[in-house]
């Protein structure tokens, strides 16, 4: 069964039709750049751009990255702040000529596809995938199962949200290199995660992931066991794809 997966980011909108028998796209993605400043509406409109661009006209998963709760966005970190109490659902839905839209949080998504395609296959337990970009993303899982919108990329670390210190974006802002970046922002960000939670696995996700053997090597002092997530790129159309489905189906 195909499904089709969008996923909004901070530059990018990215779609395609997704196979989920496989968990990978059936289609080429389509990517147009993210509108700025990025309003409900502009986006919403480019949704429907990518949308379009396929002729697609079943349930659509889209990913957002902010808090969502229902279909609701509740925070905007790293996004225009007039997405906080837009219901997306039915803003992208209006956009889409009335197909039906499911929304849910960008690593929320990129979790449920690593979980069930990607280097969380068969992981019980707790597990926890980051996603390090432009913010940090978080998804828990426990034997599986997700709890939604935990927003662990804005713990507290010495002072700042973490986010601002351990991301991708403060290792390229701050022109850290990887060995500082990941001994002293990654690993103690890892560190005080683990302190609270104590995951079986970390699956890290976001563009660095390519970049693994750059800094995974750094990472010592980590009980956890610690492995880059492996969809790359597609994690939140296909996981976007996949969280449409359930709702179709429920
Ligand atoms: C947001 C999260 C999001 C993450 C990655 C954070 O700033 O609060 O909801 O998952 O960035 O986009």
């Amino acid at each position: 069964m195909n499904v089709f997966g969008v996923d909004i980011g901070g530059s990018g909108i990215k779609g395609a039709p997704v196979d989920l028998g496989r968990g990978a796209l059936a289609e080429e993605r389509h990517k147009v750049l993210t509108p700025q400043p990025a309003t409900p509406q502009d986006v919403a409109g480019r949704v429907a751009e990518v949308v379009g661009h396929f002729g697609w006209t079943g349930p659509i998963g889209v990913t957002f990255p902010g808090v969502v709760t229902g279909s609701t966005v509740r925070t905007a970190a790293n996004v225009d702040p007039s997405w906080v109490g837009t219901d997306a659902g039915a803003l992208i839905g209006e956009a889409v000529g009335g197909l039906p839209v499911t929304v849910l949080n960008d690593a929320d998504a990129a979790g449920v596809a690593e979980m069930t395609f990607g280097a969380g296959r068969g992981r019980t337990g707790t597990v926890i995938l980051l996603t390090l970009g432009t913010g940090i993303g978080s998804a828990v899982f426990t034997d599986g199962r997700l709890v939604p919108n935990t927003e662990l990329g804005h713990l507290e670390l010495k002072g700042h949200d973490a986010e601002k210190r351990a991301s991708s974006k403060a290792r390229e802002d701050e022109e850290l290199t990887w060995e500082h970046w990941a001994t002293k922002r990654l690993r103690k960000y890892l560190a005080h995660v683990e302190m609270l939670f104590s995951p079986e696995l970390f699956i890290l996700g976001g563009g660095v992931s390519r970049k693994a053997d750059k800094f995974l090597p750094y990472l010592d002092g980590i009980r956890a066991e610690i492995v880059p997530a492996e969809l790359r790129n597609d994690a939140g159309i296909v996981g976007a794809a996949m969280a449409a489905r359930a709702a179709a189906t429920r």
